[in-house]
């Protein structure tokens, strides 16, 4: 979290606010081809069982109602085609991220699975939105929150462009608080996931930085008051795998 008005946390390291950004666009710009198959690889599957979580809360309509979601920091749009997947004909997603590696690998499987009708790739930032206001059904983001340097910035916008009555669901790294599960997972986190980035990816010192974003993460009720004071109603959380996940919850009203 912000140290002092003008640094920041990139990973363990004190970065100028100014510079986080190039720093986490880089990273993502060398995993971007690997990216969902170390998902796999470092969650063993979990982050499937999350993401359908998500998805499942987004409740997406499954008749003829249109609905429109901004899935932001969407990357490569694993959760995008999820929900199109458990929609109805009419939903349409917007997926929108700042890095035009992983949305390049995006586009590609949504024309490849036939969902490039569906599924829309926009490069922004989810700091400075290019919608106009009220302008979505719903608002995701699933493990990108913690990479954007300004959060509350991005929850800002985020709330910006809801409708009113809409839901803003983020999914995010948390904090795990079981004992034993603590100490195997900061085990695993600093040692396991940095070698097989290193194998997999070619890039260690890239998931070094993803685990230690984690770490710098704030706690699950800190994080809920952010969103509150972002503007969004009825704010709440649900802890997933010892706490590993969170699944945050808020309504613009
Ligand atoms: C860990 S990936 C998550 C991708 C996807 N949501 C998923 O769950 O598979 C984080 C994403 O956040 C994006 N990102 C980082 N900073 C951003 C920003 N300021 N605005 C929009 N996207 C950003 C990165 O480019 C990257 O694609």
């Amino acid at each position: 979290m912000t140290r002092s008005s003008d640094h920041t946390d990139f990973g363990f390291r004190q970065v100028p606010l100014a510079d986080k950004q190039a720093l986490v666009d880089d990273v993502f710009r060398s995993v971007a081809s690997r990216y969902d198959l170390m998902n796999d690889l470092m969650s063993g599957g979990l982050h499937r069982a999350w993401k359908d979580v998500l998805v499942h809360t987004v409740n997406p309509p499954k008749g003829e109602r249109p609905f429109a979601l901004l899935d932001l920091a969407g990357g490569t749009g694993d959760v995008a085609f999820r929900v199109v997947r458990e929609a109805g004909p009419r939903t349409r997603v917007t997926v929108a991220d700042i890095n035009a590696e992983m949305l390049a690998v995006g586009r590609e499987r949504a024309i490849e699975r036939g969902l490039d009708e569906a599924v829309t790739f926009v490069e922004a930032n989810a700091e400075a939105l290019p919608f106009p206001d009220r302008s979505f059904d719903a608002v995701t983001i699933a493990f990108g929150i913690r990479n954007v340097p300004r959060i509350e910035q991005g929850l800002r916008e985020a709330f910006r462009v809801l409708r009113i009555g809409g839901r803003f669901l983020c999914l995010e790294f948390s904090t795990c608080d079981v004992p034993g599960l603590d100490a195997f997972y900061d085990l695993y986190s600093f040692n396991v996931i940095p070698a097989v980035g290193g194998l997999v990816a070619g890039d260690a010192e890239a998931y070094r930085y993803l685990v230690e974003s984690i770490r710098r993460f704030p706690h699950p009720q800190a994080f809920a008051e952010m969103i509150g004071a972002a503007g969004f109603r009825r704010v709440s959380f649900q802890r997933m795998a010892g706490g590993i996940v969170a699944l945050h919850s808020g309504w613009r009203l």
